[in-house]
């Protein structure tokens, strides 16, 4: 799978599993333009790419505004002239229980998972519809294809990004434009590790991170190991390569969500 001449954009790009499908792009020969809220970090997955020999630009993006939105897909067209593949990947979590889900804290998080999704993916078709060409890649979860305890704020958004994805697919058809949904399932970014992160929050007592993290691999996967954000990366590039294949929600999952 070649994507030589081709020119990608992926959100939340900065690290994790961002970080890890921008690699498997240029991997495959595309130039890169990598936006996170973090710009020191898009700067670092910048000379990543720019390692492998191919163009890169690290831009500033908040994705839950649309000037932001808006100026970010301008800044990739005047850097690179056009716009191929984007990925929509940036994404935030956060664990309460339903009763004590506040207002602002549902609107936070639909704010950049829900509307980011749609804001980039508005912006994108606007350049990629005259061109008659596009790929576009909205990482959702498993938990937009099932319900977790305590995070149904996430599931809601991430079930929105599914919806959505599968609307637009049908919208954006004939124009030459695929639209799909990448759905992770446990993979080891700063959203699961660390004090903060589901293993650090998810530990029975007494247990460090550490065995957190491997309790959770065990009990929860069929494999028993954590996905990799190359095995996501992976999957994007096969639908930036695909033709005839739009409006799906695929899990790179080992099985968790059967
Ligand atoms: P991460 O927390 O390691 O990386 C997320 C990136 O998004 C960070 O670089 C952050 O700065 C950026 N970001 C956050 N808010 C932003 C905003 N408003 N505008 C622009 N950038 C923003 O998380 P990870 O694990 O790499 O997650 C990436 C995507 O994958 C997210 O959408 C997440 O919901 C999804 N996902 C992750 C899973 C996992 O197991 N790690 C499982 C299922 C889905």
């Amino acid at each position: 799978m070649q994507l030589n001449g081709k020119t990608a954009l992926v959100t939340g790009g900065g690290r994790g599993i961002g970080q890890g499908i921008a690699m498997a792009l240029a991997k495959a020969g595309a130039d890169v333009a990598v936006a996170d809220l973090d710009i020191k970090i898009a700067e670092e997955t910048t000379a990543k790419v720019e390692a492998l020999g191919r163009r890169s630009i690290a831009l500033q993006v908040d994705v839950s505004s649309s000037e932001s939105v808006n100026m970010l897909i301008q800044a990739v067209q005047e850097y690179f002239g056009q716009l191929d593949i984007a990925v929509n990947n940036a994404g935030i979590i956060s664990i309460h229980s339903v009763e004590e889900l506040s207002a602002q804290e549902w609107d936070r998080v639909m704010a950049v998972n829900a509307k980011g999704t749609f804001l980039c993916t508005q912006a994108e078709l606007e350049v990629m519809r005259p061109r008659r060409y596009g790929r576009i890649v909205n990482v959702s979860s498993i938990a937009g294809k099932v319900g977790f305890p305590n995070l149904s704020h996430y599931s809601a958004s991430k079930f929105a990004v599914i919806g959505f994805t599968n609307a637009v697919a049908k919208e954006v058809a004939s124009d030459g434009v695929t639209v799909n949904a990448l759905c992770p399932g446990v993979v080891g970014t700063g959203m699961w590790r660390g004090e903060d992160g589901l293993a650090g929050r998810w530990r029975e007592e007494g247990e460090t991170e550490q065995a957190s993290w491997e309790r959770h691999q065990k009990t929860l996967l069929p494999q028993g190991e954590a996905q990799t954000p190359e095995d996501m990366g992976q999957l994007v590039v096969y639908l930036a390569c695909a033709e005839h294949v739009t409006g799906q929600a695929i899990a790179v999952d080992g099985g968790f969500s059967l």
